[in-house]
């Protein structure tokens, strides 16, 4: 698999593949539009997301930012058809190598505590459970 970050002004093509790709993840939220996530992430300093191609075929995707002093993933995704091939440990070491090379020194992710699968993956890459409240207000 090969690792690029997205364009600053992504063309629609990739937005596409990308918005594609979450659908069938299962990462789409009828309250979030992808498509906006993406060009939004693709145009700050702080942020990109960054695609895994096979064959050229979007396979893989993290959005990956930082608000200056710690990391946070979003839209983790490996097609199901390239599943359980290292490609979500390769794309999450890319992630983690772009927030180090910015300073960054830590990663949090958030893991609803039913998705068991998940936090399986998040803890054979080195994640360890840290017992935190988390507060949220929207705005
Ligand atoms: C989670 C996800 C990114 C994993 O991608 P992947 O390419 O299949 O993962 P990898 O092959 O790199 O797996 C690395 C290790 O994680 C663990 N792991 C991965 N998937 C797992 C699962 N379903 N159950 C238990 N452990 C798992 C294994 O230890 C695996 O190593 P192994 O295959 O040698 O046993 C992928 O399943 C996915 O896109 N899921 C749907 C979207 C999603 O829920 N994303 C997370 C949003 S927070």
């Amino acid at each position: 698999m090969e690792i690029a970050e997205i364009a600053a002004v992504p063309d629609e093509a990739t937005v596409a593949a990308l918005a594609a790709l979450w659908e069938r993840c299962g990462l789409t939220r009828p309250w979030n539009d992808p498509t906006a996530d993406i060009r939004f992430a693709a145009a700050g300093p702080a942020s990109t997301v960054l695609i895994g191609r096979v064959a050229g075929t979007v396979a893989a995707s993290v959005m990956v930012g930082h608000d200056g002093h710690r990391g946070a993933v979003y839209y983790v995704a490996v097609d199901p058809a390239h599943g359980r091939k290292g490609h979500g440990r390769a794309i999450m070491a890319a992630a983690e190598s772009w927030l180090a090379a910015r300073g960054v020194p830590k990663l949090n992710l958030m893991v609803r505590p039913e998705n068991a699968a998940v936090a399986a993956f998040y803890r054979a890459l080195g994640y360890e459970t840290e017992e935190r409240l988390v507060l949220a207000r929207r705005l």
